[in-house]
């Protein structure tokens, strides 16, 4: 009788015991918690992982598409320019053999021939229009600047929308895809000021800055929703995009209600290979 606890004491201990337990109890809640925020939390970066490479892949995958296109553009014109230049060449040297060969009684033959003639010329021509666009030749030729200028001169011609040509790099030559990718975005832009703006100007500026080459291309219409700058259906945004960053550069389109459209493209000044040096005052 006198070796028995006191029953309060018996209470205290059964206490502790389960201060214990829940004590042991909370911890292993509390590791099971974190353990399961740890990996989620590196599930979560191998996805973002995941996600910027397989975006990366694409970048890589458009970039090289958009050469490809290149590459088999210029193999197209060069046949068309080749294979059907001389065959209409020859067909035209012929109707004027023909011509040559007929008397002053074969009037109508003479009438048909002159026709034939007229329509191998026009074929002609319509087959340089197409090789040259195809592949700007005129780049290689003129240089970008020249052909930029040549390009302003006949948008305006074509549209009737007045188009200005600046820039302050006049003398700069750049690497061929470097040229080629800022005159096929200057090209999808004007289309997208003929077909969408409803503008009555547009100014293209290429100017070389300290912290790369700028090229601007804006108009004065009523201005481009913002969710068609970021929407994948907007295949030419999206295609300029790419033309861009694939140089290592930049690209910007922005709506302002009072001013039309700006298109803004920064490219790397390591694309420039001749008159990097160089300044100057403006040229239009
Ligand atoms: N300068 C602009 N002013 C106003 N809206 C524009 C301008 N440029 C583009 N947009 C709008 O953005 C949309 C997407 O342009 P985008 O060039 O991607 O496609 P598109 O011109 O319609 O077709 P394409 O694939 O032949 O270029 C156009 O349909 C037009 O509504
Ligand atoms: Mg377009």
């Amino acid at each position: 009788m006198s070796n028995q606890k006191p029953p309060y004491r018996d209470l205290e201990t059964k206490m502790q015991e389960a201060k214990e337990l829940i004590h042991v109890l909370r911890t292993q809640q509390v590791d099971a918690i974190v353990g399961q925020r740890h990996i989620m939390l590196v599930r979560l970066q191998q996805a973002e992982e995941t996600l910027r490479s397989s975006r990366n892949q694409l970048r890589a995958f458009a970039a090289h598409l958009l050469s490809v296109r290149e590459n088999e553009r210029a193999v197209i014109a060069r046949e068309l320019h080749d294979e059907f230049g001389r065959a209409l060449t020859s067909l035209q040297l012929g109707l004027s053999w023909i011509s040559r060969k007929l008397t002053p009684g074969q009037q109508p033959l003479q009438e048909k021939i002159r026709s034939l003639s007229a329509t191998t010329t026009s074929l002609i021509r319509s087959l340089k229009n197409i090789a040259s666009g195809l592949r700007p030749g005129v780049l290689d030729e003129l240089g970008l600047v020249k052909t930029l200028k040549s390009e302003a001169r006949e948008f305006e011609g074509h549209t009737g929308i007045q188009c200005r040509f600046k820039t302050n790099t006049a003398k700069a030559r750049f690497d061929r895809s470097a040229a080629v990718a800022i005159f096929r975005i200057v090209q999808a832009a004007l289309t997208n000021v003929a077909r969408h703006a409803e503008a009555s100007r547009a100014v293209i500026a290429l100017m070389k800055r300290k912290d790369g080459l700028i090229l601007t291309v804006t108009d004065n219409g009523k201005g481009i929703n913002r969710k068609l700058i970021y929407s994948h259906a907007s295949l030419g945004i999206t295609g300029m995009r790419e033309r861009a960053l694939a140089l290592g550069g930049t690209f910007a389109l922005a709506d302002s209600r009072s001013k039309g459209t700006m298109l803004t493209v920064r490219i790397p000044l390591s694309r420039i290979i001749v008159g990097r040096n160089e300044g100057g005052a403006n040229q239009t």
